[in-house]
């Protein structure tokens, strides 16, 4: 007979998964020490679980910039001078963020990649992240990379980046942030190097992920068009600053600023109106 533990043992308690993620308050200056321009000034959003918040603005504004200081991966010669990331109201350092609560399509997925790695090495990364390996984490890869449009998974993991195409590299990222199986997704411009079959197989599966998983996402995009197939609410930033935050019918029949007004003019004048039922 074993002797009982001094202790019951009951199990870790499970964070529960958070419904909320807020940006607060976030400034971000060029230059090694900050004291370059400001490149993203004072900025708040919040996501929710479900929800699709476009984040849109010419190009230079700031977007980028904004996925990349909440995630802790702001490139060298830019500073995060202010600003904090909340998880259901609890603050969280933006590393602790990445993978386990963020997956993220970057806009530039090459650099994403680390150069002397296969695409399986950094799936099982992804994987072995979450516990998972073996026989169960390759058909998991598998699936993923199909659902992501890459239909050779077999032939495609054992790539190294500089082997790959910008798309294929594109479709790599989404199907590792599949994989993640986070509660929020950062895409930043995650279909522009994609045909237009495949950006509409993929902008069809971001729509399944919010609507079966809660997924909650922040969309940086510059098609309007997506944004009236996806978006809940859209952000628009001008020059680093937040000039208009609205659900996403009142930003295309009634845009206050300037910057939205252009570009919902822009999209109408080619495309009509045609939100999301
Ligand atoms: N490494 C860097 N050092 C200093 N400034 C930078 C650096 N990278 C980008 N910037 C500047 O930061 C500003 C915001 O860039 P960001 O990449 O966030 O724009 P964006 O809105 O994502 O544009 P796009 O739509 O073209 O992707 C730009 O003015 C850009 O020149
Ligand atoms: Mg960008």
């Amino acid at each position: 007979m074993t002797a009982a533990p001094p202790f019951p043992t009951s199990p870790a308690p499970v964070p529960p998964t958070p419904q909320t993620l807020s940006i607060e308050g976030l400034t971000v200056a060029a230059g090694h020490d900050g004291a370059g321009p400001v490149l993203v000034r004072d900025l708040t959003l919040e996501l929710r679980r479900g929800r699709v918040l476009a984040l849109v603005g010419a190009s230079g504004s700031g977007k980028s910039m904004t996925c990349m200081a909440a995630l802790g991966t702001l490139p060298p010669g830019t500073r995060t001078l202010s600003g904090r990331v909340r998880l259901n109201g609890a603050e969280c350092a933006p590393e602790a963020l990445r993978g386990r609560e963020v997956a993220a399509i970057l806009q530039n997925p090459r650099s994403a990649f680390n150069p002397v790695r296969t695409m399986r090495d950094h799936a099982l990364e992804t994987l072995a992240a979450l516990g998972l390996s073996g026989p169960d984490a390759e058909a998991r890869i598998a699936a993923a990379m199909v659902e992501a449009g890459l239909d050779e998974p077999a032939r495609i993991l054992p790539l190294h980046a500089f082997e790959m195409s910008g798309g294929m590299l594109q479709r790599m990222m989404i199907a590792l942030a599949l994989l993640a199986e986070a509660p929020f997704l950062f895409a930043d411009e995650p279909t522009t190097d994609l045909d237009l079959v495949v950006q509409a197989r993929i902008l069809d599966l971001l729509q399944r992920l919010v609507a079966a998983r809660g997924l909650g996402v922040l969309l940086v995009t510059h098609d309007m068009g997506v944004v009236a197939r996806l978006a809940d609410e859209v952000a628009v930033l001008d020059h680093g600053r937040l000039v208009e935050c609205a659900p996403v019918e009142e930003v295309f029949r009634a845009p206050r600023h300037p910057v939205t007004r252009m570009l919902v003019a822009a999209h109408l004048a080619l495309y009509g109106l045609e939100l999301a039922p």
